[in-house]
């Protein structure tokens, strides 16, 4: 039993993996594992239950190859409220710039001694190359466009806090489908949870081969949306794109954007998430990001939780396969 938070209880049977590499990869089982300890860790936090010991003497390294605030931020936060140490590793000014290759520099950090690697990086794939080559923990952090499942754990554990079960609930993930990591994550965890997902955009960016994901897909948010419990507002990733997907911003937006108009006739209640950073302006308005129906600082609060319960479950795996 942990004694300095007691509703956690042990690492359950159910969860025996030492990395955390995508939502593609996880049972509804695990992924329901994951959110309830996560929520355990959210319900302390909001009671001012903030530090506990767990991760003493464990060090997890965040190794960034693309740039991030909350989530490299967010993983530093949940380390250290389970006494982790950390260390930042800088790529820009690494020996990766005289040839080291990425399994030789994750080889060397790993020879310093840590225990867990947090991994950034523009090509999809590396954090589960980097599993196959050390014996730490690693933690996908977002892989090119393929996924950062802290991410969608998120945004999932944010809407089942506000809409209960995901049981036969829409959510619709709007925007920049083409180039974005998190809706894969999302469409996976979702999916897993019993959500019906629409992925929703300019045709230029949601292909017809979203098809092979089960989802529906839209070119018409104002068609869908009232019929959607959430919608998921994506940035347009214009750092991963080599011509422009529409003519202008403006035209994207008046097509796209969720504003305080479209809101009033989306169903009531409807949910705002956002994985940020957001545009103002551009995929939502600001009176919406600020509004009493977004989520956007939830989510981020419970981005700590999340990450708190994947390390605190990933490192108990990798200490019971010693
Ligand atoms: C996302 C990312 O990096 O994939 N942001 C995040 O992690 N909060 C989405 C984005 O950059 O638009």
């Amino acid at each position: 039993m942990q004694t300095e938070l007691p509703e956690l209880g042990e690492i359950p049977k159910g969860w025996t993996r030492k990395h955390l590499l995508g939502l593609e990869d996880l049972s509804g089982d695990e992924l329901n594992i994951l959110l309830d300890k996560a929520q355990i860790f959210r319900n302390a936090f909001d009671e001012g239950r903030r530090k506990f010991s767990f991760l003493n003497g464990h060090t997890s390294v965040t190794l960034f190859f693309e740039n991030s605030t909350r989530t490299r931020t967010s993983f530093a936060l949940a380390a250290q409220r389970l006494s982790a140490s950390t260390v930042a590793f800088a790529a820009s000014t690494s020996s990766l710039s005289k040839g080291e290759t990425v399994i030789d520099t994750a080889k060397n950090l790993e020879a310093m001694g840590c225990e867990s690697m947090i991994v950034r990086h523009s090509t999809p794939g590396i954090p589960r190359l980097l599993s196959e080559n050390v014996a730490c923990s690693i933690i996908n952090a977002g892989d090119g466009a393929h996924e950062h499942p802290t991410q969608g754990l998120l945004d999932i554990l944010t809407l089942r806090q506000k809409l209960g079960s995901l049981e036969g609930k829409t959510i619709a993930i709007v925007g920049d489908i083409a180039h974005s990591r998190v809706v894969r994550s999302n469409i996976w965890g979702l999916q897993k949870l019993g959500a019906h997902v629409i992925v929703c955009g300019p045709a230029t960016l949601v292909s017809p081969t979203w098809r092979e994901m089960n989802v529906e897909i839209s070119h018409s948010l104002d068609a869908i949306l009232p019929r959607v419990d959430a919608l998921n507002m994506l940035r347009i990733q214009f750092e991963r794109q080599y011509t422009s997907p529409f003519p202008s911003i403006r035209e994207y937006t008046l097509l796209y954007s969720i504003n305080g108009e479209r809101l009033r006739r989306a169903k009531p209640n409807v949910l705002i998430l956002a994985p940020g950073p957001i545009n103002r302006g551009v995929e939502i308005t600001p009176d919406v990001a600020d509004g009493a129906q977004s989520a956007i600082l939830e989510q981020v609060s419970n981005g700590v939780a999340v990450r708190m319960a994947v390390l605190w479950l990933t490192d108990g795996a990798r200490k019971s396969q010693r």
